[in-house]
């Protein structure tokens, strides 16, 4: 599978601390001198693209947080050849922000929110928040994104009964409303257990509460997530099942973190360094070379292969 798509992530600060992402204390954050700087972000992001890149979303931590994100969108979507230009978000800055990205280029957002009950979104995310979330979500639907998706992680225990209320608000808003299965990534959610409440439960739990679900044709560089609607609904439902199912071979994504550590997988570790390249003078056309030999041996990591490395999601992005 070609290489054409890039998550890009500009930083692992937040401005949440969710209970399965948030790196504990003795973790930490990263030094600031560590992070690329916003000109190094655009000129790997165009190397990506020369390297075969067609759509990069970018991703955090909270990617709203980056100081002057408004700029560096800008600047991204200047990249020749670059199709299209995501974001995965928290939400909580879109009130004021969802205009000036879309004015800026931005052409579509991820928003993701675990819960719809206030108590319940401070023991997730350790703060309140929820209608600030609710206001971006209904930001993003003013400004006129594309395809606009709500990503709520189901876990045992923590959120699995409000499922049901999650895909009600497919029915008259036109978002997609994806369930992604927990994945213990680092030693905070490896503390919660085996929260996993997998793609079957709730598909089963939708239709025994809520109704029906109809199974979506695959849609044209889709990724992971398998996309079903109820009858008569505005919106979609969508499923992503990185722990129970096994999609490696239609795969055609790269990761590059906030340090500029390229990773060939989610489940591999950090391969290359484009730092050090980016700072020590490589052409541009070195960066695309070094990047393409990247995507040559990109099928020797999956998830199964044995080089799983210990993956942060708030420096990496999901
Ligand atoms: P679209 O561009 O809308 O398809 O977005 P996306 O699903 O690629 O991105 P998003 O940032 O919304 O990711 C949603 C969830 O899917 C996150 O939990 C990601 O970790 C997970 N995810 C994205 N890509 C992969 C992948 O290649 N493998 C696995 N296992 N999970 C993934
Ligand atoms: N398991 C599953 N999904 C996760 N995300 C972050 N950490 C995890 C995890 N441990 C999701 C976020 C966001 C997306 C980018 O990744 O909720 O929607």
């Amino acid at each position: 599978m070609a290489v054409d798509y890039l998550r890009l992530s500009l930083t692992d600060r937040c401005n949440l601390n969710c209970i399965y992402c948030t790196p504990m204390e003795k973790e930490g954050f990263l030094a600031h001198d560590q992070l690329l700087r916003h000109e190094e972000i655009a000129r790997a992001a165009a190397a990506f693209v020369r390297a075969g890149v067609t759509k990069i979303r970018l991703t955090g931590g909270e990617p709203l947080v980056k100081k002057n994100i408004v700029g560096l969108v800008k600047m991204l979507r200047a990249i020749p050849g670059l199709r299209e230009l995501a974001l995965t978000t928290n939400g909580l800055l879109l009130p004021e922000l969802a205009v000036p990205l879309r004015e800026a280029g931005l052409s579509r957002l991820n928003i993701s929110l675990d819960t719809l009950n206030e108590d319940n979104f401070k023991r997730i995310t350790g703060s309140a928040g929820l209608s600030k979330v609710l206001d971006g979500i209904a930001a993003a639907l003013a400004a006129g994104y594309e395809d606009t998706k709500l990503n709520m992680v189901v876990m045992k225990r923590v959120n699995d009964a409000e499922v049901p209320a999650f895909a009600r608000l497919s029915l008259d808003r036109p978002l997609t409303v994806r369930f992604i299965e927990f994945y213990p990534a680092n030693a905070r959610s490896a503390r919660l257990g085996d929260a996993l409440y997998t793609t079957a439960e709730t598909k089963r739990l939708i239709e025994d509460s809520v109704g029906a679900l109809r199974e979506l044709p695959p849609e044209p560089g889709g990724g992971p997530a398998r996309v079903c609607a109820l009858a008569g609904a505005a919106g979609k439902i969508g499923f992503i099942s990185g722990r129970s199912s096994y999609f490696c071979g239609a795969c055609n994504r790269v990761r590059m973190d906030c340090t500029g550590k390229v990773y060939p997988c989610l489940y591999s570790p950090a391969t290359h360094d484009l730092k050090d390249l980016l700072r020590g003078g490589a052409s541009d056309d070195a960066l695309a070379d070094y990047l393409k030999k990247i995507f040559l041996v990109k099928s020797k990591y999956r998830k199964d292969s044995g080089t799983a490395g210990h993956v942060e999601m708030s420096s990496l992005g999901g």
